[in-house]
């Protein structure tokens, strides 16, 4: 089921992408690094994996990939592209270097004040800017913010 994924997956983004490595902590979906071969730099793809595809979780996921397309702002990831593998909806998106909140919370326990306001101040406009276009994220976490 595993590698069926994968190459499914990675047949599906042949030749423009390849697949290098599976990131942790997907929460119904999974998240590989990739390499644009054309481009010379990673990317991230985003999948529903087989046994998740239900229906509901397939409609969900067609919408989280609509919404990503209509978001354009400099404080979230942007979609690059999307598609169908195996029968499952997959979408690309730049490749954050860095770390999510969660685990440098993780390992510094706090931040420093100057910090925290600033990022407190950008995941709000990014929020505000969604929230103008009739788009609430309904899963704002540390794991979800993305730091660059
Ligand atoms: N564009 C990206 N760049 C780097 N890491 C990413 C990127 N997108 C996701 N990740 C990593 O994968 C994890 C899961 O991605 P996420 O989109 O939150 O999936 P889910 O919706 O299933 O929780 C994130 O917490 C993060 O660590
Ligand atoms: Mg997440």
């Amino acid at each position: 089921m595993d590698s069926d994924l994968r190459e499914e997956l990675q047949e599906a983004l042949s030749p423009a992408y390849t697949l290098e490595g599976e990131l942790p902590g997907g929460g119904m979906s999974r998240v590989f690094v990739a390499t644009e071969t054309a481009l010379g730099r990673r990317i991230v793809v985003k999948v529903l994996p087989p046994d998740m595809a239900g229906s509901c979780n397939v409609e969900r996921f067609r919408r989280e990939i609509q919404l990503a397309a209509s978001l354009l702002h400099p404080h979230i990831i942007p979609l690059l592209s999307s598609g169908e593998a195996g029968g499952t909806p997959y979408y690309t998106m730049p490749f954050v270097e860095g770390e999510s909140l969660r685990s440098r919370l993780f390992r510094d326990h706090r931040l420093p004040i100057e910090e925290a306001l600033r990022l407190t101040r950008e995941v709000a406009m990014a929020l505000d800017y969604a929230h103008r276009r009739g788009v609430i994220h309904r899963d704002v976490k540390p794991d979800n913010i993305l730091m660059h």
